[in-house]
């Protein structure tokens, strides 16, 4: 009797699971074929839904933003590879949505009508739904290092506006050493790290520097936007 496979949900730090998967855009060995660039894995419930299809036009349609900021798109469900392409072309011929038309996704899908690539990423989650994935989303940075985890439940499209702030978010906390705080887009005050001893914490409170200090531990400073994104969209 072949025994249950038990998976762990990936967390933010942990490597990315590898896999090789056959795809829209041919095979695919991940990460490794996506090293030196940010990846946003994310999966999708069917092919041919609603909410999926909107979701699909919007990030095929900001795929260059996305590509601008050294980052590529993966998409996945649990459908296979003739739907993938049935459905992408359903969308490129057919489908108009919110000023979107003629919208070609040239962006990997994954079929994965075995599970396996979204057992490992814990993407089914049988309390939404046991057959399809719910809408992960993994930030994967340039050494396959998972760095945030969203999920959405079926019913609900992702805000794409935050997709591309975390994004930028994570690559401005790494280039700059500073912390973001709520809210934060790129021209907004930074937090740079806290003081990590009496004398700094001292001098910080003291100081009329180019921080700002609501408290010790709490101090901010300016980051211009023209410094963050071209810190960012260089690469
Ligand atoms: C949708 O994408 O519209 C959808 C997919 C699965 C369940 C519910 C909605």
């Amino acid at each position: 009797m072949e025994e249950n496979k038990v998976y762990t949900m990936p967390r933010i730090g942990d490597k990315a699971p590898e896999f090789k998967a056959v795809t829209t855009q041919g095979e695919i060995n991940f990460p490794s074929d996506y090293k030196g660039s940010w990846v946003i894995l994310f999966s999708h419930p069917a092919d041919f839904t609603p909410v999926c299809t909107s979701e699909f036009m919007t990030f095929a349609t900001l795929e260059k933003q996305f590509n601008q900021a050294n980052c590529k798109l993966v998409g996945l469900s649990v459908d296979g590879l003739y739907s993938h392409i049935a459905w992408l072309r359903t969308i490129k011929e057919k489908i108009e949505y919110k000023g979107m038309k003629d919208v070609e996704v040239t962006f990997p899908l994954i079929e994965d009508i075995t599970m396996e690539v979204a057992n490992k990423y814990g993407m089914v989650q049988p309390g939404e739904s046991s057959t399809k994935a719910v809408r992960a989303v993994f930030f994967i940075d340039p050494k396959g290092i998972i760095r945030t985890i969203i999920y959405y439940p079926l019913s609900l499209g992702r805000n794409f506006d935050e997709l591309y702030r975390v994004l930028i978010g994570l690559q401005t906390a790494d280039e700059f050493s500073v912390a973001l705080p709520a809210d934060w887009r790129p021209g907004d005050d930074v937090i740079v790290p806290t003081a990590g001893s009496c004398g700094v914490a001292k001098q910080r409170m003291e100081s009329k520097d180019e921080m700002t200090c609501h408290d010790w531990f709490f101090c901010t400073k300016k980051l211009d936007k023209e410094k963050v994104l071209k810190a960012i969209l260089k690469k």
